[in-house]
């Protein structure tokens, strides 16, 4: 079977696109929950998910001092491609800090790296010896690795640059999620736009299988959105997995002890992404 890949998008910083991303990818591929074999990209140059993921020592030494980190697919597609032949830009051992009794057989990250700031301002139009555009590269990239994988995660930043655009042509669907507040759904709203016309431009079918409510905290106010948004069609069918404000969460993304999944989320939230795992399977599909 093909890999499914997923984006997962919104325009507004902060509404827990990097922490879902994390979540899924462990609790899709932990051995003692859903086996399954996953690849998760970090396509955000504040390489958030990188750093929540793998050791900043295997990342500087292993990956970006050797030019092996996602912005250098932009830089120096060439060497990069090359290296798909091995693909030893995929970071395949030791991926999270999650240790339950026997972790994970199938969980690999491509790291980000900051470079990815200044190198996104300066792509070129394309890559002629490759005879490829930019926003082809991710898509390129992947192809060979489709059958290694069941789910692709790509965690995007709150941006529609042409690195996103890449993750967009390289996805088959996208996950989005939503703090319900004014902001993230106003980043929700234009995002839909942009996908819309993404796809017309590119004849493309990106698909939004849904928004995830984030940061849920059941305050008047949230509640007042959380029924905006269910009342409006215009929005992809929300989750019915809701995942709460909690400050556990906000700790989980430091990487420095190793945890089991309830001591990472807290008991309740274990439960919420158990259960988001299982609803994103559902929703995305085998
Ligand atoms: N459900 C949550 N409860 C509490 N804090 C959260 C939750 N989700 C994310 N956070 C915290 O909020 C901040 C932004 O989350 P992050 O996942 O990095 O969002 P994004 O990737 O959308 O910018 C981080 O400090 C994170 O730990
Ligand atoms: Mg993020």
């Amino acid at each position: 079977m093909t890999a499914k890949v997923i984006s997962i998008c919104n325009l507004k910083g902060g509404v827990g696109k990097t922490t879902i991303v994390m979540a899924l990818a462990e609790y899709l591929a932990g051995d003692t929950m859903y086996k399954k074999r996953v690849l998760a990209i970090d396509l955000d140059p504040q390489s958030n998910l990188t750093s929540a993921l793998m050791s900043e020592e295997v990342w500087e030494k292993e990956f970006n001092n050797r030019g092996l980190t996602l912005p250098f697919l932009f830089k120096n597609p060439e060497y990069f491609l090359d290296s798909a032949k091995n693909d030893n830009f995929i970071a395949k051992k030791n991926i999270s800090n999650v240790r339950n009794k026997n972790s994970f057989s199938h969980l690999h990250l491509i790291p980000s790296s900051p470079n990815l700031f200044e190198i996104q301002e300066y792509l070129p139009s394309g890559y002629y010896s490759l005879n490829l555009k930019p926003v082809e590269l991710l898509r390129t990239i992947l192809k060979p690795l489709l059958n290694n994988y069941d789910y692709i995660l790509i965690d995007c930043a709150p941006n529609i640059n042409t690195v996103i655009k890449s993750a967009f042509l390289a996805s088959n669907a996208c996950v989005i999620p939503c703090v319900p507040n004014r902001m993230s759904i106003h980043g929700l709203e234009i995002l839909l736009d942009h996908i819309e016309k993404f796809n017309r431009d590119f004849e493309h079918s990106l698909k939004p299988v849904g928004t995830l409510i984030s940061r849920y905290n059941g305050t008047l106010a949230q509640t007042e959105n959380l029924n905006f948004i269910i009342g409006h069609p215009f929005f992809p069918a929300i989750f019915q997995t809701k995942i709460p404000e909690r400050a556990k969460i906000a700790e989980s993304l430091d990487l420095s002890i190793e945890l089991t999944y309830k001591q990472k989320y807290g008991g309740d939230t274990h439960e919420s992404m158990v259960n988001l795992a299982k609803e994103f399977i559902q929703r995305v599909g085998k």
